[in-house]
């Protein structure tokens, strides 16, 4: 089933309306959270665990079950902290941006109810430096919720003191990954921890802290003023609610939108997007979920539900939902290789098989995309994928290795071809 427009919880999403207080009150955001928290921890965590959202920052992990990790009594007078992470940098993730620009309140509102349920002191909300722009409003927003009583001291007239810190990053990629965000927000290096422990046991300052995407935060108070069983009877068994698309590349019309979640891949593109650019013979690969999943073959994805399974039965993963659409035109070596780079550049250099495989991973990429490589070297190239792929301290090895695999998976016939014309090239230029 696909969404009607009543059924949409970012109903500004294109920003036709103003972001401010006035108008997000006018579009149901703050209306009477006093009752939310007046429902008590426990039951805003159960009404977020029956809606069976899962985190919509990439990996999936359920909402509420991350919450009841948070602690019920302080330890030690030590505080709860909320970490919301803004620091939105896969490549073809733009949601939280559009959320942040366009509906700030709906974040700030939901950054108070998730703060309340896991008896947070505070949350910090981490945005990617590059969003200047977004920042600004961010910031205005919440001077503006402030003024209003909504947040601070007995936010909402409920009693409950709850502080919102924004805090801007300085374009690392790796400040994403949520332990290297709080070491970030602690006033140092960029660089993920090894996990356990999780944040829920030891997060910032070492006190218990949830860290959670801006799309979880955002559509909380809309699930506890519409019900669990409202969101979760969109979407499929295991993948409930709705969800932000963001589709790029190769489409008529690219476009973020909001759709149930398990929507076909040929639905979302066709209502949204005016269809594959050329037509659906025209298409050559998607990588449905941010570059950090391996990319699907056209002819495989077409009727596949956009969800973490769906997408896991093809090989590949729902990620942040950023779709990126490659038509026929795409070199597909070399944007694999461009990828691979991306990840070099980004690596924090911790670990060995990160910094030193990401480089290596890149240059025989390079050495494929011209075809100056030897065909055994494709093996050699998925093995040190292999090597890399979860043996490092954090998830950007996998990610790098990914989209390799993926590229060597479908695409071999393709990158034997461009070697062996190569070969070819440089015997006729030595006769
Ligand atoms: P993860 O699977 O390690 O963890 C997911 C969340 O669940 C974390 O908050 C973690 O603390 C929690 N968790 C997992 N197991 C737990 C346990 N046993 N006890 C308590 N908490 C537990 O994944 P990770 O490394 O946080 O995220 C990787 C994903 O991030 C990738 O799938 C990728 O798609 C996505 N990503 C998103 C980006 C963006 O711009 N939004 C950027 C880069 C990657
Ligand atoms: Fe740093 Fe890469 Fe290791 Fe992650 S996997 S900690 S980015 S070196």
């Amino acid at each position: 089933m696909s969404l009607q427009d009543k059924d949409r919880i970012f109903t500004n999403v294109y920003g036709y309306q103003p972001w401010n207080l006035k108008a997000a009150q006018a579009r149901g955001d703050w209306d009477n959270t006093k009752a939310l928290l007046e429902r008590g921890q426990d039951a805003i965590i159960q009404e977020v665990k029956d809606s069976g959202l899962r985190g919509r920052g990439g990996a999936g992990f359920p909402t509420g079950m991350k919450w009841s990790f948070m602690p019920k009594e302080s330890k030690d007078g030590r505080p709860s902290f909320l970490v919301i992470n803004a620091d939105e940098s896969e490549p073809g993730s733009c949601k939280d941006r559009e959320i942040i620009r366009h509906d700030p309140h709906k974040l700030l509102e939901g950054a108070l109810v998730a703060g309340f349920a896991m008896r947070a002191r505070a949350a910090y909300i981490y945005i990617r430096g590059e969003y200047i722009r977004e920042a600004e409003t961010l910031f205005a927003a919440r001077d503006e919720a402030y003024a209003a009583g909504l947040l601070g001291k007995n936010a909402c007239g409920s009693g409950y003191d709850f502080d919102v810190f924004v805090h801007r990053g300085a374009g690392a990629y790796i400040c994403g990954e949520e332990t290297a965000m709080i070491e970030s927000l602690e006033g140092k290096k960029g660089q993920p921890r090894l996990k356990p422990p999780f944040p829920a046991g030891a997060g910032l300052y070492g006190c218990p802290t949830t860290v959670n995407n801006v799309e979880s935060i955002a559509v909380a108070p809309t699930i506890l003023r519409r019900g669990a069983g409202w969101f979760s009877s969109f979407g499929n068994e295991n993948n409930r609610g709705t969800k932000l698309f963001q589709i790029s590349g190769h489409v008529n019309k690219p476009c973020v939108v909001e759709e149930a979640m398990s929507i076909s891949f040929e639905e979302l593109i066709e209502k949204h997007c005016g269809g594959i650019r050329g037509g659906w013979d025209n298409l050559l690969a998607v990588i449905p979920g941010g570059s950090s999943v391996p990319l699907v073959p056209g002819e495989q994805i077409r009727h596949v539900a956009m969800d973490f399974d769906g997408l896991k039965a093809v090989g590949s993963g729902l990620g942040t939902a950023a779709v990126i659409v490659m038509d026929k035109s795409t070199d597909i070596v070399r944007a694999i290789s461009r990828l691979s780079y991306f990840y070099k550049h980004e690596s924090c250099g911790q670990c060995t098989p990160c910094r030193e495989g990401t480089g290596w991973m890149w240059r025989v990429m390079e050495r494929l995309r011209t075809g100056d490589a030897d065909v055994a070297e494709i093996d050699m190239l998925q093995e040190v994928t292999k090597q890399v792929e979860g043996h490092t301290i954090c998830a950007l090895g996998d990610a790098a290795a990914w989209p390799i695999q993926g590229l060597i998976r479908h695409f071999r016939p393709e990158i034997e071809r461009r070697i062996t014309e190569r070969a070819g090239d440089v015997r006729e230029a030595a006769e």
